[in-house]
């Protein structure tokens, strides 16, 4: 297993729509695994493919507190999503930013898992939440999308003077808002 890069915004490349997966095999699952290490190690709760450069559909979440709860869905679509749901969002590639975003309260999805077997899922708040936030990075979409211009020019110079300055990302685990 390895730890990946995440790619930060506005890092064009986060903006890649990302391939269908055609075959679950042993360098997906790698693939797969090496997205959880990863996700763990920063630690977020929820990491696509998209954010570590691989533009295939695939997408990992794990909302427990003592991260024993790793889901993995390839190739996910959602079927049904109603209500609204407000939380303050952050991002492994918006380091340091935590906005408010508005999103559905319930959703349907399908997904693979990682043996490639299909399975469906209803899914409400904060997994609601990060199921749609992780589908929008393999469409190539971020959360900052969802806010003003004005808001999103902000979020930019903050991370590219971050950057210049060579500091390092802001330690994520302070946060009560998740980082996805
Ligand atoms: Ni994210």
């Amino acid at each position: 297993m390895a730890i990946l890069d995440i790619l930060h915004f506005p890092d064009p490349r986060l903006r890649t729509r990302a391939r269908q997966v055609d075959t679950v095999d042993e360098q997906l699952r790698t693939l797969v695994d090496d997205l959880l290490e990863t996700m763990y190690q920063a630690p977020g709760i929820g990491l696509a493919a998209t954010q570590v450069n691989v533009h295939q559909r695939v997408l990992v979440i794990d909302i427990s507190s003592e991260q024993d709860d790793p889901r993995v869905f390839i190739n996910p679509e959602i079927l049904e999503a109603e209500g609204h749901e407000e939380m303050d969002e952050g991002c492994l590639s918006v380091p340091g930013i935590y906005e408010r975003v508005q999103r559905a309260n319930r959703i349907r999805v399908q997904a693979l898992d990682r043996e490639g077997e299909p399975f469906e899922l209803e899914a409400e708040g904060l997994l609601a939440v990060c199921i749609q936030h992780e589908i929008d990075h393999l469409d190539g979409k971020l959360f900052v999308d969802y806010l003003s211009q004005l808001k999103r020019q902000r979020i930019r110079k903050k991370l590219e003077k971050q950057r210049r300055h060579g500091e390092d990302d802001p330690p994520s685990g302070q946060h009560a808002e998740p980082v996805i």
